[in-house]
């Protein structure tokens, strides 16, 4: 059994990143910068984008954080997101999932400018990304990729299983995975709530994605020797050993089930860090395109 380092990943891309944003800036040329929106409190999406944004500092990007109370308008977000599309040093918008109910995300996601789109949540990214042309790929299957590629996993013809179909991991995972690409070209299914025989189709996957949020979900029995487990749980379970109160779960039981794969992400450590990996590409993209260096 061989861990998946997110931490020695997203440290690669990060260094690159940053060496790729001295030289710009070395030439005159403007840093990236990544503007954030977010709503409400919820203490989960509050870690996540001030995590994003420390990343952008560590490596030289620019970031600007827009909050809003959980009551507001949807105009008045609207109104945010239409003036980061009218502003030239902005270069990626990333409005933090989950919204609040009275706001609709369908909305929120169409007004973003495709050209400003990191997150790669908007039809025209992920119409792209269905047809194989270039587009910004939703961050966390983008870094799971990224992954893939820096252990020089080969995927070719494996049979992959996702589980969860969610529009920021689950569904585009399937369409990355079987895409014609290195890597890529596996077999896909991809399983959901109403999914009959989970388990027969685990038994036979050589790689598995399991990204429906569920702590401890895929267990030992599940699973093949030497098959390869991507866990992209992040749930918080209360933990009073832990001076934050809680501690991070994935969505695999990892201590029984790690012996028997061949590759295996810890939780945390694994796809949490490459998802901020894959944001901070697309936003070094987003300003290269935008500015056309
Ligand atoms: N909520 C959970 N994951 C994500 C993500 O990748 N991007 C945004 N904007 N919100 C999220």
């Amino acid at each position: 059994m061989q861990l998946l380092d997110g931490k020695v990943v997203s440290q690669a891309v990060k260094n690159e990143l940053k060496e790729k944003t001295r030289l710009l800036t070395q030439a005159g040329k403007k840093a990236p910068h990544l503007a954030a929106i977010l709503i409400g409190n919820d203490g989960a999406s509050e870690t996540y984008v001030a995590s994003k944004i420390k990343n952008c500092e560590e490596i030289g990007f620019k970031s600007s954080l827009f909050r809003f109370d959980s009551n507001v308008e949807e105009a008045i977000v609207i109104a945010q997101i239409e003036a980061l599309n009218n502003d030239d040093d902005v270069d990626g918008i990333l409005v933090q999932l989950p919204l609040p109910k009275h706001i609709s995300e369908e909305k929120i996601i169409n007004i973003i400018n495709p050209a400003k789109d990191v997150d790669g949540f908007h039809p025209s990214s992920v119409g792209k990304m269905v047809q194989g042309l270039p587009s910004f790929l939703p961050a966390t299957p983008f870094g799971i990729m990224l992954m893939l590629q820096h252990y020089k996993i080969d995927t070719a013809g494996k049979h992959a299983v996702v589980i969860g179909r969610s529009n920021i991991v689950g569904r585009p995972m399937s369409i990355l995975l079987s895409a014609n690409t290195n890597p890529g070209n596996c077999t896909v299914t991809l399983c959901h709530s109403r999914t009959q025989n989970l388990k027969e189709l685990c038994l036979q996957a050589d790689i598995i994605v399991a990204a429906l949020g569920k702590v401890s979900f895929l267990t030992a029995d599940m699973v093949k020797q030497g098959a390869i487990v991507i866990d992209v749980g992040i749930t918080r379970v209360a933990d009073s050993s832990k001076k934050s109160g809680f501690a991070i779960k994935g969505d695999v039981d990892f201590e029984k089930l790690a012996p028997k794969t061949s590759f295996i992400t810890p939780v945390p450590g694994g796809v949490g860090l490459m998802t901020i990996a894959g944001l901070l590409k697309n936003t070094y993209n987003a300003c290269v395109q935008n500015n056309r260096y």
